[in-house]
Formats: C-alpha cells, structure tokens, sequence
C-alpha cells in the first residue's frame, strides 16, 4: 500500500527518491515524505499531505546533492491524513519509513509510555522509532537494535531506516514486499518496496526473506544479515529483464483508459505467452477440487473461472474472497488445488491465504501480473496473465487477461484428464474476443452519450445471470470505485428478494443480456421497468420487446464468442464507469481512499 524507496550513493538521493516514489504513487498518495543526509551529515525531513507533487514544491528549494536518502508514500492506516502522521518518522540519528501495520502497536506504545517515551503522531510506525531509540540505549550495533525492536512487533510490516552516523540505510520484512540492489559499477544502492520503482538503475534485483536485514553501505556489496549477525543467503534475485517498462500514458488522459484500449493487443499477444506458459511446471495429477481464492476484481475474476472450470472440468470449484477464506476453517485436502488470483501478488489477504494452504499441504497455483512479486515466489505453480504494468487503481486489462488465464488454465486440466485440447480453437476465440473488444472501443461515443445521460442517477444497479453474473459485479465495483456513486452487481433474478424496494424513477439498471435464458433475463428487466426504472441493456437479441423496454441501448452480438463473451460486454462496463467518473470529476487513476496494492490485511 505505502511506497517506500531509499537509495544511497553518487546520484542524487532526493531526485532518485522522488521520482521513485513517483513510480509507486499509484499505490498509495495521501501523504509522502523524505528524509536526506546533507553535507554536514544532518537528516533533513521533509513531508506534506496530499499527492507527491506538494512534497516536490516543498523540497524544490533543495539544491544539494544529497548521497542518501529515504521517502514514502502513505496509504492511512493509524492516524488521520495530516503531516505529522506523514512519513518518515524520526528518531535521535535515524529516520524509518514503514509499510504495513504492527498489530501490537497499542500495547507497546502503553509501556513506551510509562518507560517516558513521547510520541509526535497517532501512527503505529512510530511505536517502532521508539523502540528504536530505547533499545539503542543499551545495544550500540545497529544491526541488533534493528533486529531486536523488530522481533517486538507483530504484523506483516516492511521497515526501512537511514542511520546518520553510519551512513547506512538497513531493512527488513516480514511478509512485506521488499526489494533492494546496486548498480553494476557499485556506486548506487537502492530499496524499495517495488522492484518497479528501480528498474531504471538496476540489472538484478535482490529479494530477501523475513527477517533478513539488508544493509546498504557505500562502496560494499549489500549485506544480507540474519539475526545472530551472520551472513544471510535467504534471499532471491531476479534479471530486471521480467520487468517491463511500458509505464507512461501515452496521448491517454488516464492510464485507466489506456488500460482499457489495450486489451485487444494483450489477447491477441496472449497466444505467444503461451509456449512459454506450457514449459512452466505444472500440476502431474487432476485435482479432486478446486479453491479459488481472491480479492475485489480478482475475485470477480475468480467467479468466472469457476463457471469456466466446472462446465469444461467438471471438477468442483469453491471460490471465496481472502479476507475470509482465511478465518473460515476451510476444508482442503492434499488431492486438492488452492488457485490464487491477484494482479500485484503482494495482496496481504491472498497472500496469508496462500501460507494457510500450504500449511494444510495443499498445492496452490497462482493466477498474476507481476513475476516477482511475494505470491509468485511462494506458490508451487504460476500462470502468468501478461498484462504488462497496470498503473490505473481500478482495475480493468489484469481483470480480462485473469479471466483469459483461467480458461487456459481449464485446457491445461483437461490435457490433464486426458483429453484433447485444441489450443488452435482457444487462439481462435481469443482473436474473435480481441475483435469485439475493438469493435467496443470504436463505438466509444455511444457510450459517452449514455454516461452523458445517466450519470446525474442515484443508483446504478448492473445485473446479469450465470456467466455474466461476475461481469455485473465488477461493473458496480468499477463504478463505485472511481466514480463514487451507490452501484450494486446481482444476478438478475435476485433483485425480486429485496433489492427492488430500491428502484424508482432515479435508478437505473444496467443489464447485461446473453441469448441463454433471454426470455427470463427480459420478465427480471420487465419487473425494474415496472417499478419505474431506468432500463439500460447491453447484449444482442434485438427483439421488438427488448427495444421497447429499454430506455437506453447497446447492442452487440457475442454470440460467437462462447464462453468469453462476458469478458465482452464488460468492456462496456469499464468505458461507461469512465465515462460517468469523467462527469463526476473524480480522481479516475488515484480514486479517493484506495491504492493499487492492498498489503495490509
Ligand atoms: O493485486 P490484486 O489483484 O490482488 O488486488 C486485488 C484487489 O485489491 C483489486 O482487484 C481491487 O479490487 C481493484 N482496485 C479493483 O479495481
């Protein structure tokens, strides 16, 4: 959620950090901060809340070459958006940026307390600087100090911390995202919470594991440190290579709308990911079960591949979201296979999710974007959705590509099971998908027109059944995610049970229409049209009732597209969130209270 970047070394420390966490800003922007050794060997601190550009003003007075240097993007956890909860948080000789939450803040912050301590902000973070500052009173070797106050806390927390006097910046994790490296001359050392946020400086990237502390010094190799201060070797490294660098929006307002119109491209590329694909290790057996388990859009996505999975497999699919699946006692045997669906692969939910898992034994296999992310390196099987960088909060191109990756992923269990898969036939759906997409897209100002027209509503009820029941779920969450209205996604025979109290003149339901069950789909519309409600159908079938029901139309045939059309018609759903955020006036690629990797639980 927060960004974190530090970097030491000849390059200017204030501009690597600030454009850093420039690159992370879309995963949290409430507040940002740095801290920065000057040439007298001071930390200078400087945070402002709001968006990067108000700490980039604030700073701009700074004309010094700073060697080292640490900064953050905040996403809010404890304490309001203001300065003094900003980032970094200081003690006497040393400043730490956090991302996370230490779960026993409250306690140690009582005994912090009475010991005398005295704390500037409502942050949790801080209750780690004091620990700092205590423990250093008795303990001189950093390292241990680090070590010690970080055995101390709970929570899935990433710490980074700029020691002054050493001249060092130390870090480390537990169940955090963390990567650091140098560049290849060895003048430049650099951490962050993303590897994305280094790729421009360096060819390997480091990984390391829980409670291994990186140290980076001038002129030395980093140092990766277990806690008795031996040397570590518990980390992983990765080529930059995996990284892509198609990072800007191009002549797009947003990237969300870039994201959007690049869709076609990606399945269509998608057939040439899969030779690699098929080379990865992949499950021997078929699995007795299947649980999937995900978060917001990927859960979406999650419910599509189950309806995928057991009409293709027949084998039994589960799909819950994470934030339960991990309290819900679940019941998994070893002949079963865990799924997990996340576009970052540091989602904090999926991620405890996935340790539960393998603790009960059961193989998980992981649906993702990102090749290096935390999920990707612990599941015993990957499926890469290649979907290059999605830097828009709402999600859109990992959505369809997650979608595409499950019904390849029933090819591959039915090659398993025996069968002949036809990868050519799949290519081919793939292709007609991508066709329709374009065709969506070159009808944008039918969308713009309809979002013109009903963006002023007051309740946006988007419905659809059986495989559109996923893609009606995701276009309320688009819409409510970006343009902050009250829109809710049901299957379309649900709204009858309780949700019709809600419908009048000022609602509108958006009804995704497949020819499969038309007839039923249309009483489900004929009922909201009785109680006075704004009928808007996307789907083919263009009968003369169909037309008169509804008071705005999209016709489009997806007919030939089988088992992919709602990915489809969802493309309406994403243009047309756009389109009516773009009438609200919201922040479309940083909506208010979000970040794009939620990595706390
Ligand atoms: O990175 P993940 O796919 O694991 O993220 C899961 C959700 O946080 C994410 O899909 C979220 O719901 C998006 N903002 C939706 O647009």
């Amino acid at each position: 959620m927060c960004g974190i970047v530090g970097h030491l070394g000849t390059f200017n420390s204030l501009s690597v950090v600030l454009d850093g966490l420039e690159a992370l800003e879309y995963r949290g922007y409430d507040s940002a901060g740095v801290s920065l050794i000057d040439r007298d060997g001071k930390i200078i601190t400087a945070k402002k809340e709001g968006r990067l550009t108000n700490l980039r003003k604030e700073v701009s007075n700074l004309k010094e070459i700073y060697f080292a240097g640490i900064g953050h993007t905040r996403w809010a956890t404890h304490g309001n958006v203001n300065k003094v909860n900003s980032h970094p948080h200081f003690g006497d000789g040393f400043s730490v940026v956090h991302n996370g939450i230490i779960e026993n803040a409250s306690e140690l912050k009582e005994e912090l307390i009475k010991e005398g301590y005295q704390f500037l902000s409502d942050t949790d973070s801080e209750v780690f600087v004091r620990l700092v500052e205590k423990i250093s009173k008795t303990e001189k070797e950093f390292s241990k100090v680090i070590f010690t106050a970080f055995s101390r806390i709970r929570g899935n927390n990433c710490l980074v911390a700029l020691n002054r006097d050493e001249r060092k910046i130390y870090a480390i994790k537990n169940n955090a995202p963390l990567a650091c490296g140098q560049s290849d001359d060895g003048t430049n050392y650099f951490v962050s919470s993303d590897p994305y946020a280094l790729q421009k400086y360096i060819d390997t990237i480091y990984f390391p594991e829980n409670n291994v502390l990186c140290v980076l010094s001038m002129d030395q190799e980093i140092a990766f440190v277990e806690p008795d201060l031996s040397d570590s070797n518990k980390f992983k490294t990765e080529k930059n290579s995996l990284l892509s660098s198609e990072n800007t929006k191009g002549d797009f307002e947003h990237y969300m709308l870039k994201e959007i119109w690049e869709q076609p491209n990606l399945i269509d590329q998608f057939k040439i990911h899969l030779e690699n694909e098929a080379n990865q290790k992949f499950l021997t057996t078929v699995p007795k079960r299947i649980a999937i388990v995900a978060c917001g859009t990927a859960y979406y996505a999650g419910l599509f591949a189950k309806n995928v999975i057991e009409s293709r497999c027949r084998i039994p699919v589960s799909v819950d979201m994470a934030s339960e699946f991990r309290y819900a006692n679940p019941v998994l045997d070893k002949n079963d296979l865990a799924v997990f669906i996340s576009q970052s692969g540091e989602t904090a939910d999926t991620l405890a999710a996935l340790h539960l898992c393998k603790e009960m034994g059961v193989k998980a296999l992981s649906i993702l974007n990102v090749a290096h992310s935390t999920i990707y390196r612990e599941s015993d099987f990957n499926l890469m959705i290649n979907a290059g960088p999605e830097i828009g909060v709402a999600s859109t191109k990992a959505f369809t590509m997650q979608c595409l990756t499950s019904v390849y992923l029933s090819e591959r269990l039915m090659t398993l099971m025996g069968e002949s898969v036809d990868l050519v036939k799949f290519n081919k759906q793939s292709s007609r998908l991508a066709k329709k997409i374009e065709e969506i897209l070159s009808r944008t100002d039918e969308i713009k027109k309809i979002a013109e027209s009903i963006h002023s509503l007051n309740g946006f009820f988007f419905t659809g059944r059986n495989k559109s029941f996923p893609i009606a779920l995701e276009g309320a969450l688009k819409l409510k995610e970006i343009a902050y209205v009250h829109a809710e996604g049901y299957a379309s025979g649900e709204l009858k049970h309780g949700p019709i109290a809600m419908i009048d003149e000022g609602v509108v339901n958006i009804a995704y229409i497949e020819n499969n069950l038309f007839e039923k789909t249309l009483s489900n519309i004929q009922e909201i049209k009785t109680r006075k409600g704004i009928i808007l159908t996307i789907g083919k079938t263009d009968t003369e009732e169909l037309k008169n029901i509804s008071d705005y139309r999209f016709p489009l045939d997806v007919d030939d597209l089988d088992d992919l059309s709602p990915l489809a018609l969802n493309v309406f759903g994403q243009l047309l969130s756009y389109y009516i955020a773009k009438h609200k006036g919201t922040d479309i690629d940083k909506p208010r209270n979000l970040a794009k990797s939620v990595t706390v639980e």
